[in-house]
């Protein structure tokens, strides 16, 4: 632990709504931001992967196309609901978020370039793919790499805000602005977990793919749903390793949180690790009598259940982190009643709105025509 008074002193405006509003949202649209991440990042990596087995798979290429248009969507959606959770961020942790995001300057500022980037990359591959396929994959690959990098970079600065015993040593460790939190010993398993979770949530959407087309071209729809399937379930089983890792990477104190010592933490992990393995044999059943449904709805809906519940624990990890400098109750509030109500109102019809041109693509007349 370091003198609290080396930490900068947070804004001093009050903030604008009740704490536990902020935090309920900054939680919910964290969880919301990962898994748009989630699908885009896991469906353009399958996508590239089914396009590699396109010898042995006959729908390799098809797969490939039909998922690749539908990435540039959903790399907006991952952009546009990770505005919302650096707006609440920023009200609530800025004094570290902001610090973390100086020491990493020029790697933090490439996020956008790198981001512009990629986007490029997936809107070239969703317009060629099907007309002019030469080049594609490597493009894809390309933008993949890109989007990979991005998230590591979240994992470095994440991790660097809320362990701030480490910014003075990284601070005089030199000016050239080119640092990432590479000594922090949850780095890796942490990334990975992220990472090995978009692999999963994007066979999640292959199985969304394979129900539009059930009715309509039923043996490409077997073929989308099997790849998709085997893919969620592969990736969910490397997550118990991963998770572990993670776990045990912890400062014992706060690995304790989660077995025991904090109750609500604890029963959260042990509804993350339960939910997780029932998603598994759920989906097995359900690829093994061809349940499409079963897969698309009841396997979303519960690993969606079981990622909220571990954007929580993420939140409360990172208050234990900073549990020796941060003091919610010390935050000065002055609610402003109406911008608070009407955000509210606007953000849930967006996510309606959201919600339903999200089916109307996915589902409607032209939705999967991709040959
Ligand atoms: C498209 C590429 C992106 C990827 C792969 C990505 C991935 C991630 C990952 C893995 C984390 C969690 C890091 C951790 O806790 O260790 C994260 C957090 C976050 N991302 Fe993204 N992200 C992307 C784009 C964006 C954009 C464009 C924004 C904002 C405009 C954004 C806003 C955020 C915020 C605010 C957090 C932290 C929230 C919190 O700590 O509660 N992300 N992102």
């Amino acid at each position: 632990m370091i003198d609290p008074g080396m930490i900068p002193t947070p804004d001093p405006n009050p903030l604008p709504a009740p704490y536990w509003v902020l935090k309920l949202l900054l939680v919910v649209t964290f969880f919301l931001h990962i898994l748009a991440m989630n699908f885009m990042l896991g469906g353009a990596a399958l996508a590239l992967a089914a396009r590699w087995r396109r010898k042995t798979n006959a729908f390799g290429n098809r797969i490939f196309v039909d998922v690749a248009k539908k990435v540039p969507v959903l790399m907006a959606a991952t952009i546009t609901l990770g505005i919302a959770p650096l707006l609440f961020l920023q009200v609530i942790y800025g004094q570290y978020f902001y610090t973390s995001s100086i020491l990493l300057a020029w790697p933090w500022f490439l996020v956008i370039v790198l981001l512009i980037a990629a986007y490029y990359g997936f809107y070239f591959v969703a317009n060629r793919g099907e007309k002019r396929p030469r080049g594609t994959g490597t493009v894809m690959l390309s933008s993949v790499a890109l989007v990979l990098l991005i998230g590591f970079i979240y994992t470095n600065n994440i991790t660097l805000s809320q362990t701030p015993e480490r910014w003075a040593a990284m601070y005089f460790s030199g000016a050239s602005g080119w640092r990432l939190n590479l000594g922090e010993p949850t780095l890796a398993p942490r990334y990975l977990h992220f990472m090995t979770a978009a692999i999963a949530v994007g066979g999640l959407l292959l199985t969304m793919i394979a129900w539009a087309n059930w009715k309509r071209d039923a043996e490409y729809a077997k073929a989308i749903f099997q790849f998709g399937g085997k893919a969620f379930m592969y990736a969910t089983m490397a997550q118990f390793v991963v998770g572990m890792w993670f776990l045990v990477s912890l400062p014992r104190d706060l690995r304790m949180l989660f077995m025991g010592d904090n109750p609500a933490a604890t029963g959260m992990m042990m509804f993350g690790i339960a939910g997780a393995a029932v998603s598994i044999f759920l989906m097995s059943g359900a690829l093994r009598k061809e349940s499409v449904k079963t897969a698309a709805l009841g396997v979303t809906g519960l690993t969606a259940l079981v990622i909220l519940t571990m954007s929580e624990m993420r939140d409360i990890l990172r208050d234990a982190y900073l549990k020796p400098y941060f003091h919610p109750h010390e935050f000065a509030v002055k609610t402003q009643w109406s911008p608070l109500l009407l955000f509210l109102g606007l953000f849930v019809a967006g996510i309606a709105l959201w919600a339903a041109m999200m089916l109307r693509y996915g589902f409607g007349k032209k939705a999967g025509t991709a040959k």
